[in-house]
């Protein structure tokens, strides 16, 4: 407890400021944005200790793994976007690989269909995670404080406790109703004495977690890959027919690999390359609407929505052609799909006075693979100017809720995220095509978008957040927000939002966000609406001047904006 106090007083005594709602928070010194307030405190901490974005970062994801096990994790993986403040920038890809003994149909019955739902549950669905190594990668690189140090904060909230969040109740009720075996450790970790669910408030502690954290500290790589971590693991696998093995966990390597680059108005925008397919989709989204007035149309009017949709229904057709993992997809078109002219050949197809339809029959082979929208994304930027844009995730919320004796983290569950019946169409339309199939060590496809803009070599704008596909729509209209009408990243991030994702050809529309007479206008174009409650949760940084500017996304129950 006594990091959380001296972080908790900080706030307060050391001139730092927080934020959630729609004014953003000012900063000179530096600025963490995370879905934890305990989270983004550690970052800052940090910072104000002298460390740079690249440390704080760590630090911030470190802390999620305790405070927000929805999607805060060591057990899963992600991406990280970092441009320096003298215009370095580079991304690190430490997404889930599928186990070495996995295989194209590993997840299907004689029959031909998933069996039993195991691409989203049991120990067939947890990809060999890859957090730690991205995080020791990235420090390694770019770090400048011990690594001890980093972590330090995550095992003291682990050992010592935080108060239990309101945002974890309908999970511990759910996991109090189970008596699975396969969950035994999960209710132990998360249920008072294993079987009562903490109240809102109450100090939740995770020794286990602790543990596991205090190993990484110490070893940093080899305290999850190797030793007592990966062998708890690994046996736990072989005990549950899982088959993830130490040799999986001996071979995860994180990797450092060029952002996708494009140019919108004049500003830069950094992003993350295969195997997600957010920055690509994003840079062709952008690319096709700078032939537009977007500001002369105005914000979220008819016509304003006709052209993103337009816009949107185009990127998601080429993600599901064309995207998967580069080392097992070598000729993914990534210039062509990001370049000016395709862009401009797109437009041409847009007929502003009617919907075109999103048609599913070019292709031979698509599946719809369902894809979670938990995730979490968090921002930070030092007073030097350096940005980092990090998003990382479980799959599901709180993964595939199966943790292994001993360890104190969940798994995740992204083989859900892998396309699981090779060749098969299907009419609901989310999509898979032969790109995103499982085969042993690959990569499955991602929409995490973590998104630095950059004017003049330096960074201006950091954006990501969770939502599965969703993830790249909401991206895309936080930066159009700021760039095209004009808003402060505050109001950016909490303006209503749409998506559409070419399959289904159904645009969802935020509840209470769009008013009814825009939306008999938008379908009078052609376009069908369904209502949903909110998309995303945006946790993002601006650099004007001599400021940072930070907002946390008010659609996220504990996220905040803290500076200094
Ligand atoms: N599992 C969410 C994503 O990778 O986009």
């Amino acid at each position: 407890m006594r990091f959380i106090l001296a972080v908790i007083s900080c706030v307060y005594a050391c001139g730092a400021f927080a934020q959630s709602g729609r004014i953003p928070v000012a900063a000179e010194h530096g600025i963490v944005v995370s879905s934890h307030h305990l989270a983004s405190e550690a970052g800052m901490h940090v910072l104000q200790q002298g460390g740079n974005a690249v440390d704080a970062a760590i630090a911030t994801a470190f802390a999620l793994a305790v405070t927000l096990p929805s999607a805060g994790n060591i057990g899963g993986g992600g991406f990280l976007v970092y441009h320096s403040t003298d215009g370095f920038v580079t991304s690190f890809n430490f997404r889930e690989k599928a186990p070495l003994a996995a295989t194209r149909t590993m997840f299907l019955n004689d029959e031909g269909e998933v069996r039993d739902n195991s691409n989203h549950e049991g120990m067939l669905s947890v990809g060999v995670p890859g957090t730690v190594a991205g995080l020791v990668l990235a420090h390694e690189r770019l770090g400048s404080m011990a690594w001890s140090d980093l972590v330090a904060p995550a095992v003291t909230l682990a050992a010592e406790g935080f108060p239990s969040t309101r945002a974890m109740q309908g999970f511990l009720e759910m996991l109090s109703r189970t008596d699975d075996p396969l969950y035994d450790a999960t209710r132990e970790a998360f249920l008072k004495g294993g079987t009562d669910v903490y109240d809102p408030g109450e100090l939740w502690k995770q020794p286990d977690l602790a543990a596991s954290l205090q190993r990484i500290s110490d070893q940093g790589h080899d305290g999850f890959y190797a030793g007592q971590t990966a062998q708890l693991l690994a046996d736990f696998s072989a005990r549950h027919s899982g088959i993830i093995t130490l040799a999986d966990l001996a071979s995860y390597e994180a990797e450092e690999q060029a952002p996708v680059h494009g140019i919108y108005r004049g500003y830069d925008i950094y992003s993350m390359a295969p195997p997600s397919s957010g920055g690509v989709a994003l840079i062709e989204m952008l690319n096709i609407l700078e032939g537009y007035d977007l500001a002369g149309m105005g914000h979220n009017g008819a016509q304003y929505l006709h052209v993103l949709t337009e816009a949107m229904r185009r990127a998601f057709a080429d993600r599901a052609e064309h995207l998967g993992d580069p080392d097992f997809n070598p000729n993914m078109p990534l210039d062509r799909l990001t370049s000016k002219e395709y862009a401009a050949r797109l437009r041409e197809s847009i007929d502003l006075s009617q919907a075109s339809k999103s048609d599913s029959s070019q292709f031979a082979a698509l599946y719809t693979a369902y894809e979670s929208e938990e995730t979490t994304h968090l921002s930070v930027m030092d007073g030097a100017g350096n940005a980092v844009s990090l998003t990382y995730t479980l799959e599901h919320s709180y993964g595939s809720r199966i943790m292994a004796e001993g360890t104190g983290f969940l798994l995740n569950n992204e083989m859900g995220d892998f396309n699981p019946i090779p060749g098969r169409t299907n009419s609901r339309g989310l999509i898979g095509t032969p790109p995103n199939v499982v085969a042993p060590a690959k990569r499955m496809l991602s929409s995490m978008t973590p998104t630095i803009v950059a004017k003049d070599g330096k960074p201006v704008l950091v954006v990501g957040s969770p939502g599965g596909r969703t993830i790249i729509n909401t991206v895309l209209q936080v930066i159009l927000n700021v760039i095209d009408h004009d808003m402060t990243i505050a109001e950016a991030v909490e303006a209503p939002r749409i998506h559409h994702q070419w399959l289904p050809d159904v645009s969802s529309f935020e509840s209470l966000g769009i008013s009814p007479d825009t939306r008999r206008l938008y379908e009078a174009l052609g376009h069908e609406v369904r209502l949903r409650g909110t998309q995303g949760r945006a946790h993002c940084i601006a650099a004007e001047g001599d400021l940072l500017y930070g907002a946390a996304d008010s659609r996220s129950y504990d996220g905040r904006a803290i500076g200094f």
